[in-house]
């Protein structure tokens, strides 16, 4: 939060001082000399109506001129990086910049396509049903051996995942079905499961729980108080099968690659392992995420400046409704990568996973355009 306000008064204040020339009132000689400008040097991609003549090209038409400027303005100080765009935007006059973006800006925008929104939830959903057999329905297994992944963090069911098909954990009997599933589904079976509820457990017959506690304060720092970890790359350890806690304490002494971990367990004794996993067996745990409201709770944020009527006249702020989902996808990916110097939606759009950028991206291609 405090990133982001100091973000926003930032750019308040460079805005402020570079505003002069933006197309407020659009003259009708700018549209026109605009025109002139966009038939010789945009049309053959962002075409002379402002649609994109190709799936990740921006729309144009009825975007706001003074983001039309400011992003030009991107390009030729080299904060965006397309390589076309760089050349234009560096050889344009200022009176063409101007001319060219009160021209787009002035179009009526382009009719919203019908495009189907991505739920990861629900492709989650369907996906896990192939898991269901020995994870259970809902992520709690009931097999000893098995890790329930119910509430379990997404970004490291992810990597779990991926540790399998690397060789850096012993082989599982789902491998082969992991190696089949793409980048989208594995984000959106762990989206699934992340949001549904751990069942509680009875204590197992070996081990103390309350000799087990402390032995725990070291493990808390990460895997959160009472193993349930906040941090979406770090395992939740409360009410997990015990036999599967026992198991993968273990396999850090043997086949599972990981330094930390192997460094963190290599003093338990055997008695030590017993009563840590009777006590995070019996620990209350919770889902990791809401995937059914994620949608929603990520666009309410993002409704605070891209909501029609909240063109801030101090920001640069585009219209991202009825935009190509392709180029909203690069987009999006290109803040989360910090390869788009602004440092305020870098912020907003880290912790986004490929399928989440999908959900929103396609969110807003559906939207109308203001
Ligand atoms: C070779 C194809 C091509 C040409 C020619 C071209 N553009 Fe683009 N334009 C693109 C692509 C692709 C992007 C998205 C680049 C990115 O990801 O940063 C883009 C992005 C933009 C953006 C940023 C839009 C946004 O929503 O952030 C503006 C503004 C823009 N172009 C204006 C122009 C103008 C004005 C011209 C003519 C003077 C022009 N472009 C010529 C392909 C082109
Ligand atoms: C035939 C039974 C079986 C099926 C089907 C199955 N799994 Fe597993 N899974 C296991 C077992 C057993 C383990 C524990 C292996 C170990 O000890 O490392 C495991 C472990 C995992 C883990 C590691 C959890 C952790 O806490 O580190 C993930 C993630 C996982 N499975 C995902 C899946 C997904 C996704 C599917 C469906 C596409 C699936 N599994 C289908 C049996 C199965
Ligand atoms: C510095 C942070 C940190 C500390 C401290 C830590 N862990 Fe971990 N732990 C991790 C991370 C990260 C992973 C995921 C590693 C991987 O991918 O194999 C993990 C994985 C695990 C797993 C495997 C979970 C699964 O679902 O397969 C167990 C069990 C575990 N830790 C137990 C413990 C215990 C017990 C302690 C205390 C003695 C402890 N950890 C301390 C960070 C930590
Ligand atoms: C505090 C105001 C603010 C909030 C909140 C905000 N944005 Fe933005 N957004 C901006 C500004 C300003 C820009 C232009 C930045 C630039 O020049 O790169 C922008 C740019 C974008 C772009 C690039 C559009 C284009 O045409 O290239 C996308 C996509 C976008 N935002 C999506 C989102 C999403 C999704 C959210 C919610 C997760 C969000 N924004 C939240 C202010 C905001």
């Amino acid at each position: 939060m405090k990133h982001l306000l100091l973000a926003l008064l930032m750019s308040v204040a460079l805005i402020g001082c570079s505003d002069n020339g933006t197309p407020e009132k659009q003259t009708q000689a700018d549209i026109a000399a605009g025109k002139v400008v966009a038939d010789k040097e945009c049309k053959g991609c962002h075409g002379l109506d402002g649609k994109g003549t190709a799936a990740g090209i921006p729309n144009l038409a009825g975007q706001r001129g003074r983001y039309l400027m400011a992003s030009l303005k991107e390009y030729k100080d080299r904060v965006r990086t397309h390589a076309a765009l760089r050349t234009i935007a560096a050889t344009m006059s200022e009176a063409d910049t101007r001319a060219v973006a009160a021209y787009y800006a002035s179009l009526p925008p382009i009719p919203t396509p019908k495009v189907e929104i991505f739920s990861p939830y629900e492709r989650g959903k369907v996906v896990s049903a192939d898991c269901a057999g020995c994870h259970g329905a809902d992520g709690n297994s009931k097999t000893p051996g098995t890790p329930n992944l119910a509430g379990q963090q997404p970004r490291y069911f992810v990597t779990a995942t991926q540790e399998y098909l690397q060789g850096l954990r012993a082989s599982a009997p789902m491998d082969p079905m992991l190696r089949k599933l793409n980048r989208l589904d594995l984000e959106s079976v762990a989206l699934y499961y992340a949001s549904q509820t751990p069942a509680p457990r009875s204590a197992p017959s070996t081990g103390d729980a309350a000799a087990g506690e402390p032995r725990t304060a070291v493990c808390g720092g990460c895997h959160g108080s009472h193993g349930v970890s906040t941090d979406s790359a770090t395992p939740s350890l409360a009410s997990e099968d015990p036999a599967y806690l026992t198991q993968a304490i273990k396999a850090y002494r043997t086949t599972r690659k990981h330094d930390l971990m192997q460094r963190l367990v290599s003093t338990l004794s055997e008695q030590d392992i017993a009563n840590i996993v009777a006590f995070y067996t019996t620990q209350k745990s919770k889902p990791a995420e809401n995937g059914q409201t994620l949608l929603k709770d990520i666009t309410d944020k993002c409704e605070r400046c891209h909501a029609g009527e909240r063109d801030n006249p101090a920001l640069a702020i585009p219209i991202i409704g009825g935009q190509d989902k392709d180029y909203l996808i690069l987009a999006l990916r290109a803040y989360r990568d910090d390869k788009r110097g602004n440092s305020m939606m870098h912020n907003m759009s880290m912790p986004y996973s490929d399928s989440i950028i999908e959900s929103i991206a396609t969110y807003y291609a559906s939207r109308p355009a203001k």
